[in-house]
């Protein structure tokens, strides 16, 4: 019997999160990871599109709040994340398969614990079911 691995795709802002980590280091670690220039660059499109190609869960890095180089960019991203969780939930699928994190870590060193909390949860949860 194969062993489930969940798939997860990690967003996060390069403001707020490992722009001072060496990218390749970092993204060997975390697999699935895609820095963007602001978390409010983060499409509803683009998590969904992170789902149907298979992620079991979805983790947004955003700055903190009062934080954004573009004024509200995470607290937008946020109300979306919001949004899509009830969708999910409506749908039978659990909303905490999309999470989001607000903070400053420069050097990323959190990055990977986060990927990694994250993934125990997805285990814990299972593949998602299709709907
Ligand atoms: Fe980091 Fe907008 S610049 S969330």
């Amino acid at each position: 019997m194969e062993t489930y691995k969940p798939k997860l795709v990690c967003f996060s802002c390069n403001f707020g999160w490992g722009y001072l980590s060496d990218a390749e280091t970092l993204s060997a670690a975390t697999l699935n990871w895609i820095p963007v220039a602001c978390s409010g660059k983060i499409d509803t499109s683009h998590i969904l599109k992170a789902f149907r190609a298979g992620a079991d869960g979805v983790l947004i890095l955003g700055c903190p709040e009062g934080h954004c180089h573009f004024q509200d960019g995470n607290y937008q991203t946020r109300k979306k994340v919001f949004l899509i969780q009830k969708v999910l939930d409506a749908f039978g699928i659990e909303p905490e398969r999309l999470t989001m994190d607000l903070a400053i870590d420069p050097e990323g060193k959190k990055i990977p614990l986060l990927v990694g909390q994250m993934r125990n949860n997805l285990l814990k949860l299972g593949p998602v079911k299709q709907v």
